[in-house]
């Protein structure tokens, strides 16, 4: 029998146990399938295939469509996991009625059983208080938040000084207050971030925050090693996926060039006499 449908109110009950959760991000169904197979309790349909999927600089160019379209695929790839899906640049800064619609298109067309967003200010409290409040479940993110990257410059640390630690305990208490159920916490110094999590009641999910927090989420693609190029410090390779396609297309060129691929057993045979009454013509 298969297991039951992870839930909002389970991840709470998950903190409450002191049970680690688990999460990874996908962009289609069948790397959905396989985070859900492998029992992963979270699957993010994240802003990040701008980067990882798209090849965009950062995740400013995703739009609510692309989001919609890469949520549904990964709804039909997940069956265990809870569905949460990034609301996009600029799908909720506008107004709350924007950001309702947006939700709810994340939630109605993708299949997503809850949105994250941004950011801690005060209107973007409100947004998930909004939220909240017509039944969508909202995840925080705070720390590094990729949308800011025109006003905070390039991926860094955040939360270093006094100053910008107290601004993010303040904004994860307040995103709490308003109804969230989770934040994820990225680059962040690590006792900030066990902080946070031993202050706060709900459960928050690290990416380059150390090992204190309720639980982690990588980038699917950073964390298989996809693209070689790419190193992170918070990232960890559990394997070189990059490579070993690599190497797998260049000896499916070999075997094509010197007549090594298709062999007998990749063909389909035809009955003789099927053949001998073709009319070949002139
Ligand atoms: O878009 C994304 O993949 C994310 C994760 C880094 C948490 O927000």
């Amino acid at each position: 029998m298969e297991d039951a449908r992870i839930t909002v109110p389970m991840i709470q009950q998950f903190k409450d146990h002191g049970r680690k959760i688990t999460m990874l991000t996908a962009y289609d169904a069948t790397m959905a399938r396989l985070v859900d197979a492998a029992g992963i309790d979270i699957v993010l349909c994240g802003d990040s295939l701008g980067n990882v999927i798209l090849g965009y600089e950062n995740t400013l160019p995703v739009t609510l469509d692309m989001m919609v379209h890469h949520t549904a695929a990964v709804a039909r790839g997940a069956r265990r996991a809870l569905l949460i899906a990034d609301l996009p640049f600029m799908s909720y800064q506008t107004s709350l009625e924007d950001a309702v619609r947006a939700a709810g298109r994340l939630i109605q067309e993708g299949g997503a059983q809850a949105v994250k967003l941004e950011g801690g200010s005060p209107y973007i409290q409100d947004v998930v208080r909004r939220l909240v409040e017509i039944g969508i479940p909202v995840m925080g993110h705070l720390g590094w938040t990729p949308q800011f990257v025109n006003a905070m410059g390039k991926a860094s640390v955040r939360g270093r000084t006094r100053d910008s630690a107290q601004e993010i305990l303040d904004q994860a208490r307040g995103l709490q207050d308003a109804g969230a159920f989770a934040i994820v916490l990225e680059v962040t110094p690590e006792r900030l971030a066990n902080l946070i999590t031993d202050t706060l009641t709900l459960p928050i999910i690290g990416i380059g925050a150390g090992p204190g927090c309720d639980g982690q989420v990588l980038v699917s693609y950073d964390m298989l090693g996809m693209d070689e190029t790419q190193t992170f410090r918070h990232v960890k390779r559990y394997t070189d996926a990059g490579r070993q396609i690599f190497q797998a297309f260049e000896r499916y060129r070999d075997d094509v060039m010197k007549g090594a691929f298709p062999e007998r057993r990749h063909s389909f045979a035809m009955d003789e006499d099927e053949l001998a009454g073709l009319d070949e013509g002139s």
